[in-house]
């Protein structure tokens, strides 16, 4: 039988999902349309960057990709561009890529280094940001060493992820991320290591990116292979705060949109192809629920794969999408199921492209040894998801939501009426970083 709501297919489980996973968040946001000029209009780029950018927490890179001293990482949002070392002490900390002389950038891009020495007229620092040396010292006696440090951005860390923020008097991390770090506590992202790291440009604006993966409305139209195997509008979604909120949606269940209901076998098989494994053939499955065969498959798969016991690990945790968003562009998913994060960024300071980025987390082994996180992969324009053959099952379906993303931005400079419309429940995520991010411009035109 259809089951009505996310939350009544977790009763009918074979075994309890964790107490976070239990818990509703309705918000009641109103229902005021967006305006179309915030995608595709100067201007509003123009406030987010001034009074948005230079005040959230954003992830910069995974801790691992900075692993040795010396090891920096340059990250780049907008105009801006921050050095995340790893200090000789095993800190971590950030600046801002600019020489304090003429204001050359350090770095032009992540690497490893034994100081940071610009090239232009060779002024150069230690890693923790103090004046090392500079040629021709007595022609800046005006200048002391002290005013000569490098100036610091703020660092958070949370997950095995490295936060930076360009506000001085920012609120901490751990404040601003408010019940996520309560709810990841048993899913620990911090014990994973980077398997995968797929970049690429796509001709949208970075909202528009990012609201394709807020909502799993457009699986009836953009990804219609997958109803048989996702029930899409029976999914959750819950807003935490400010920064947080968060899509719960079943694998495994079939859409409510379809007549008739696939088999148990439609369903068991449809998953399996996802998953890239060979079909069950003969073996005897009993009566058991597609959810509950496919759960113990999952969660042998897992624990044989990360050597941990697994046997308390619910079927939901193991099948399902647990997407969480921050506020204002990093997405992880949460649960067992090798972790998916995505990352969408403006495409250096343009309204009309930005960067897409979706690694995959996998646990590391217990007793092993954290293998280095992979590089970078950049995709070129002209590449599809799909030719990343490091995200299995999940490049060709992102393939089918990039068909829109350009389309969304053409259509939306040519929209008659300059307006967008927003589901009250399924697209409330959508609503709500709105929300949010009219909060920080309010607030930084308020000079706050
Ligand atoms: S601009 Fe960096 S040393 Fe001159
Ligand atoms: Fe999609």
């Amino acid at each position: 039988m259809a089951s009505e709501s996310y939350q009544q297919l977790l009763d009918t489980d074979s075994r309890d999902a964790p107490p976070v996973m239990r818990e509703e968040r309705r918000t009641d946001l109103g229902s005021d349309p967006i305006a179309a000029e915030r995608y595709v209009g100067r201007d509003f780029f123009e406030l987010e960057k001034r009074h948005m950018w230079t005040k959230v927490w954003q992830m910069a890179c995974r801790e691992e990709d900075i692993a040795a001293p010396g090891d920096v990482h340059v990250y780049e949002i907008v105009d801006q561009s921050i050095l995340v070392i790893r200090t000789s002490s095993g800190a971590i900390r950030a600046f801002h890529n600019s020489c304090l002389h003429r204001g050359r950038r350090l770095l032009d891009q992540s690497g490893h280094v034994e100081q940071l020495r610009c090239g232009f007229h060779g002024w150069s620092w230690g890693l923790d940001g103090e004046l090392q040396s500079l040629p021709c010292r007595w022609d800046f006696a005006h200048l002391t060493d002290a005013e000569l440090a490098l100036p610091e951005v703020k660092v958070g860390l949370w997950g095995g992820f490295v936060f930076v923020n360009l506000d001085p008097d920012a609120m901490p991390l751990a404040a601003y991320l408010g019940a996520l770090p309560a709810h990841f506590e048993r899913w620990k992202l911090e014990d994973c290591y980077k398997a995968a790291h797929v970049a690429r440009v796509i001709r949208c604006n970075w909202k528009i990116a990012q609201e394709a993966f807020m909502e799993s409305y457009h699986v009836v139209a953009t990804h219609p292979q997958i109803l048989p195997i996702f029930a899409d509008t029976t999914a959750e979604y819950d807003i935490y705060g400010d920064h947080v909120n968060r899509n719960l949606a079943a694998f495994a269940e079939p859409s409510p949109h379809l007549a008739e209901r696939p088999s148990r076998e439609t369903v068991i098989a449809g998953m399996l192809d996802l998953w890239g494994r060979k079909p069950l053939g003969d073996r005897d499955i009993g009566d058991s629920p597609a959810r509950e065969v496919l759960g113990d498959i999952a969660r042998r798969s897992f624990a044989k794969a990360t050597k941990r016991d697994m046997e308390d690990v619910s079927d939901a945790e193991l099948l399902d999408a647990i997407v969480y968003n921050v506020f204002p562009n990093f997405a992880p998913w949460g649960g067992f199921a090798p972790n998916i994060v995505y990352r969408w960024r403006p495409n250096g300071d343009d309204v009309d492209s930005c960067i897409m980025e979706v690694m995959i987390l996998k646990r590391v082994p217990d007793g092993e040894e954290r293998p280095k996180p992979v590089p970078v992969h950049w995709l070129t324009e002209d590449e599809e998801w799909a030719c990343a053959k490091e995200l299995p099952a999940l490049g060709p379906v992102i393939d089918q939501d990039m068909g829109n993303m350009p389309s969304v931005h053409q259509g939306l400079k040519a929209s008659g009426t300059g307006k967008v419309h927003l589901g009250l429940y399924m697209e409330g995520r959508i609503r709500h970083f709105h929300q949010t991010l009219d909060k920080y411009i309010a607030r930084g035109q308020r000079g706050a």
